[in-house]
């Protein structure tokens, strides 16, 4: 490249170039280059660059050499010496445009900034740099507090919503309890007001017959005593002792006050169990003989074991073991019976319903295939541990289809009609036992053979709180 094609170049270029040869002679400037070292641009070609600045001529040399071999900029400092006495530094960057040749030494582009207008320009950027990283931590502290702010209302959405879902299915049980106690106090109270009234009234009954059979037994007496003192009787009396069948009158008299007396103390035993049955109001614990309570409610419930145009009776079967007395709301677990019984009864008639109705076919048809199982309903009790009794009420109904067995505890799950089920009954049931004597509630079903409620109650439910 010679000096002139240099000076075409770096004419239109804003910066301070410098064309030198190796040796430090100066070869051709732009303007700015010129201005920079107070030099006009015609005397630059004249010069040395030793002689226009400071650094000693060992280290120029040195420069000038690694920059005559260095395709890259080569950084140094030059200080220039102006002709009003006043010096100036540089940063100069200088690279190689013609390598070193036979002809010629090498030719080096130099490239001067004047060191206080750069450092300025430096202090600027690095202002300018600190500014934009202050402002992206900025952006990066408020993204973060942005994101942070988000996932606390995430929370405290999922919190809330948590906090509605509890009280919502506690309203919903709180509701099914109000539901329940209410339709159970008032069955309670019907049961102990009917209880009241028969007893009064089997009182009487009771009361007399012994006086009835004593007063018999003496007027009997009194017409043996005619018969012997007066064995001739008038035509008319003789004939009404045939007619009326005196002697087997005597006989059955006997009979007929002990099956009055049978049929008293029977209805004195249905009394007591509904008495039994409608503590379901109490709200006390009691130490009680659980099967006591299963044998009352079954009493209350014997109208449905019966059996029905539509359906043959339910068989009841009792395994009762040898269990202590419970301390436990004794109403409340006569209430969880009769649910889980109630339910199993609803089973039996619609498993019964299903088998044989929907075929019109029923259990007396010869068909063996339809042979019927009957239905039943097996009660069991018997101790699990020591510290607790386990009560098993089992039918061979139709069982529970996997699809509903997690919901069965759920307030108002009902698969039965309207107006049949509220889908009160074994989510009640679910917190007398678990909640209200710390114990257990659990199903077994298997699809077409029947289902097998289990509970599991501590013998003195005061020692589980
Ligand atoms: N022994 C059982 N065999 C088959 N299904 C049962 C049995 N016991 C309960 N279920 C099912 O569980 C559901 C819920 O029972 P739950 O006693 O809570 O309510 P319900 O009997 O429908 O109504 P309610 O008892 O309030 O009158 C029933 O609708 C029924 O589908
Ligand atoms: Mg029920």
């Amino acid at each position: 490249m010679t000096p002139e094609q240099f000076l075409e170049f770096a004419r239109v270029l804003p910066e301070p170039l410098l064309m030198v040869n190796s040796d430090g002679q100066l070869l051709a400037g732009n303007q700015p280059a010129a201005t920079l070292l107070g030099l006009g641009r015609q005397e630059l070609k004249q010069r040395m660059l030793f002689d226009l600045v400071t650094e000693p001529t060992n280290d120029l040399v040195k420069y000038l050499q690694a920059c005559s071999i260095s395709r890259a900029m080569v950084i140094g400092t030059l200080t220039i010496r102006k002709n009003d006495g006043q010096t100036l530094v540089c940063r100069s960057q200088g690279a190689v445009i013609q390598p070193l040749s036979p002809e010629s030494s090498a030719l080096i582009l130099l490239r001067l900034e004047n060191r206080a207008i750069a450092s300025s320009n430096f202090v600027l950027l690095n202002k300018k740099l600190d500014e934009l990283s202050k402002e992206i931590q900025k952006r990066k502290q408020a993204e973060t507090a942005l994101s942070k702010a988000n996932e606390e209302l995430e929370i405290r959405v999922q919190e809330r919503t948590k906090a509605l879902t509890e009280t919502l299915n506690e309203l919903q049980l709180t509701q099914a309890q109000l539901i329940q106690a209410e339709k159970m106090s008032s069955l309670g109270q019907m049961v102990a007001g009917i209880a009241h009234e028969v007893n009064n009234a089997i009182n009487f009954v009771y009361g007399n017959l012994y006086y009835a059979q004593k007063y018999l037994e003496e007027l009997l007496e009194l017409i043996k005593l005619y018969q012997n003192h007066l064995p001739n009787n008038p035509p008319e009396i003789k004939n009404k002792i045939e007619v009326m069948d005196f002697d087997f009158i005597i006989q059955d008299c006997d009979r007929i006050f002990e099956s009055m007396m049978t049929g008293t103390k029977r209805i004195q035993e249905i009394v007591l169990s509904l008495r039994n049955f409608s503590r379901l109001d109490e709200a006390d614990i009691k130490e009680v003989d659980i099967h006591q309570g299963i044998d009352s409610t079954l009493m209350i419930l014997q109208h449905r074991f019966q059996s029905t145009n539509e359906r043959p009776e339910i068989q009841v079967i009792k395994e009762y073991s040898l269990i202590p007395q419970i301390t436990c709301y004794s109403g409340k677990l006569n209430q969880v019976f009769m649910n889980i019984l109630n339910n199993a009864i609803d089973a039996l008639e619609d498993s019964y319903k299903y088998r044989y109705s929907s075929a019109n076919k029923f259990p007396e048809s010869k068909n063996q295939e339809l042979t019927i199982e009957s239905l039943k309903i097996k009660i069991k009790t018997e101790l699990f541990d020591e510290k607790s009794i386990k009560i098993s009420i089992q039918d061979n109904g139709l069982g529970i289809d996997e699809k509903v067995s997690s919901k069965l505890f759920d307030p108002f799950f009902t698969t039965k009609p309207v107006g049949k089920g509220t889908g009160l009954g074994l989510s009640i049931s679910y917190d007398i036992i678990v909640k209200k004597h710390g114990g257990e509630i659990s199903f077994l079903s298997t699809l077409e053979k029947g289902t097998e409620f289990v509970i599991k109650i501590p013998i003195n439910c005061l020692n589980q709180y």
